[in-house]
């Protein structure tokens, strides 16, 4: 399999030079999109939806059929693991995930399965396949897994939670239970993204949303330490092309010496911290992929590209940055104010690549 025809991408993670900065955005595919929401009430519900090849190839290409976007993600979602370990996923509509069996003790740990990635997650690489096939090499196709700390306070807390009571009780209280629950993770996640490049993911992204509410020394033990093993495990070279690997802790600012010390070849920035500043911390060993706050599309187009244009000049002259949300696009967003934004990083950026 060749390069993609436009490869800003794959060449901006590398750190080559580009003629102006790849942009994409987290959650591209979704509620904001009033075509996503006509094929999710098809499918019936966000499960159907995103374990339906067939549906989630057409979800994953909707946004590129709007706007002239430089990469696919695949539509799925982080939880996917923990399904596949039978904990009982299910997302009520306007709720979130829940799960039915949450995992709260050394013994609940011990008697999870180690799932059978390439069986039980077949819906996911038949998607990536017939994503490839569709995208017939216009754009690179990007896959992704949660982080394992990020996943396991999903199977502790049995949802989406505010203060990560029980996660914190297990990290503090029982320390070796939750190591136990990590390693389980860290293996799965590895299988997953692996499955997910041998058929055809061009890079892999690690959403790590919830690293940012640990302790610094909790958050080096218990997030970044997995993170760590699963990138060591990746498979970081397929069909003669290196596969990029970016890491994303949302507040993790404070640490980004350290990961970008841990071989991913870029991180995501959130919003919270200058470009500036992370591209000093991480001392040219990493690209960088950010960090429009996701409320300015909640603004009118004006100022969309005021703040895009203050976004590339932080990030100042050369190659290494990609453009994208500091976090994923809220579902109230105005499509028009998205397409602004894409156009302005299209008109702007060209500028700091001469
Ligand atoms: O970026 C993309 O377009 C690819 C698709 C994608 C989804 N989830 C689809 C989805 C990606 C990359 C994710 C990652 C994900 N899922 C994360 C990490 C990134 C982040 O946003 O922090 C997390 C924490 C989850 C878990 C999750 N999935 C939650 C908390 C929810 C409910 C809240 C919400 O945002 O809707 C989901 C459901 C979900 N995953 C939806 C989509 C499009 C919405 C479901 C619907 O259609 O109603």
């Amino acid at each position: 399999m060749s390069r993609p025809a436009n490869d800003r991408l794959l060449r901006a993670l590398a750190r080559e030079p580009v003629d102006r900065t790849p942009v994409w955005f987290m959650r591209q595919a979704g509620r904001y999109l009033p075509e996503y929401r006509a094929t999710r009430a098809r499918a019936g519900s966000f499960l159907g939806l995103a374990t339906n090849p067939e549906l989630a190839c057409e979800v994953t290409l909707q946004p590129l059929a709007r706007y002239p976007l430089d990469a696919a993600i695949l539509f799925s979602d982080i939880l996917m693991i923990p399904k596949a370990m039978g904990v009982g996923l299910a997302f009520e509509e306007g709720e979130g995930p829940r799960i039915a069996r949450p995992v709260r003790s050394a013994r609940d740990i011990d008697a999870l399965p180690v799932p059978d990635i390439g069986r039980e997650l077949r819906f996911v690489t038949d998607a990536v396949t017939l994503i490839r096939r569709e995208l017939a090499g216009r754009v690179p196709l990007i896959g992704f897994a949660g982080s394992p700390w990020t996943v396991a306070t999903y199977m502790i807390e049995g949802g989406g939670s505010r203060e990560f009571a029980q996660a914190k009780a297990l990290l503090y209280g029982d320390p070796k239970a939750l190591h136990a629950l990590l390693a389980k993770l860290a293996h799965a996640t590895t299988d997953y993204l692996n499955a997910q490049v041998v058929a055809g993911a061009q890079a892999v992204m690690i959403f790590d949303t919830w690293g940012g509410i640990l302790a610094t020394p909790a958050y080096y033990e218990f997030s970044l330490a997995y993170m760590e093993q699963v990138v060591a495990d990746l498979i970081r070279e397929h069909e003669g092309r290196r596969v990029p690997v970016i890491l994303f802790t949302k507040g993790g600012g404070a640490w980004l010496e350290r990961l970008s010390a841990t071989g991913a070849d870029a991180l995501g920035i959130d919003w919270t911290m200058e470009l500036s500043a992370a591209r000093r911390d991480t001392l040219g060993r990493v690209a960088l992929q950010g960090n429009l706050d996701p409320g300015v599309l909640f603004a009118p187009p004006a100022a969309i590209r005021a703040e895009v244009a203050r976004v590339l000049e932080n990030y100042g002259r050369g190659p290494g940055h990609v453009f994208n949300l500091g976090h994923g696009i809220q579902p109230g967003v105005d499509p028009e104010n998205v397409a602004a934004m894409v156009a302005a990083v299209h008109e702007l950026s060209p500028q700091y690549h001469r």
